[in-house]
């Protein structure tokens, strides 16, 4: 049976070993036909990684799009099911963070994490949501951050914005329960991805690789719909290595 899936930030990182790990998956099992729907602000980085998920066997969509956008994310949802019915799972998987010093943020930092992080993210799932709903089914991943709930000096916006994501998780979960909707929250610790661009080799040796999240999101996917892994926390066995 064919399965919608829409991953934000799906050109980079984490998003990227999702989309793929899916791709995959269309190989091992035959009863599961994915249609990935991949969402970035970089068409370059899309069809890359389209190409190889069609290599894999999937359907692929790409929507060059920045999620801050709500009119673009509602145009999204929409031409979705006009293609393809419904939509059975979203990955909200698209952020930004500005590393800095409290004193060195200013409200361009502000107004680009919280666009992102927040504004985005809130009003994608508030549309797939209840199409969701409506259909009784569905399967919603929130890619936060072990900053959801541990603070970091360097990450004030950053730590505000992944607390707050929690707090949707936990409010679409009360939702979600009603209609059989699975609701994942999903918290790594440091992954080794371009989101923190140059880092020495010491440090890149104990960090985790987004193909480690991708492969425990996968496994809460395919496990039976009656059972909901409401928490991932995955972290490096070292601990946390940012202060
Ligand atoms: N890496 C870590 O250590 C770590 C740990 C815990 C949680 N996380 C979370 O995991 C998620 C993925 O992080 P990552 O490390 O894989 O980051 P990344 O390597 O920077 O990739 C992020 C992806 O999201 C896209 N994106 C960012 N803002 C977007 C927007 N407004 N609209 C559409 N696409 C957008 C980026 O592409 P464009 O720039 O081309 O749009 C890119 O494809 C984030 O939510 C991050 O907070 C990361």
């Amino acid at each position: 049976m064919e399965t919608t899936i829409i991953i934000t930030g799906a050109g980079k990182g984490i998003g990227r070993a999702i989309a793929l790990d899916f791709s995959k998956a269309a190989k091992e099992r035959k009863e599961f036909k994915p249609i990935l729907i991949l969402v970035s602000r970089t068409a370059s980085d899309l069809d890359t990684v389209a190409a190889k998920c069609r290599a894999n066997g999937a359907i692929v969509e790409t929507a060059r799009m920045d999620i801050a956008n709500k009119s673009e994310t509602d145009r999204l949802v929409e031409n979705t099911i006009n293609q393809y019915g419904t939509i059975d799972c979203l990955i909200n998987n698209a952020g930004v963070g500005r590393f800095k010093l409290l004193n060195e943020l200013n409200e361009e930092d502000f107004d680009y994490t919280m666009s992102t992080n927040l504004r985005g993210t809130f009003f994608l799932t508030q549309k797939v949501f209840a199409v969701m709903e409506k259909k009784r089914s569905g399967h919603i991943f929130f890619i936060t951050s072990i900053a959801a709930e541990t603070a970091f000096k360097s990450s004030a916006l950053y730590c505000m914005s992944k607390f707050a994501q929690k707090g949707l998780v936990e409010t679409m979960r009360l939702y979600a329960r009603e209609c059989n909707v699975r609701i994942t929250n999903v918290m790594p610790g440091a992954v080794y991805t371009p989101m923190w661009g140059e880092l020495p080799d010491e440090m890149k040796a104990v960090m985790m690789q987004p193909e480690e999240i991708s492969s425990a999101l996968l496994n809460a996917y395919f496990l039976p719909g009656r059972t909901s892994v409401e928490e991932l926390v995955i972290r490096p066995v070292g601990g946390d290595i940012n202060e």
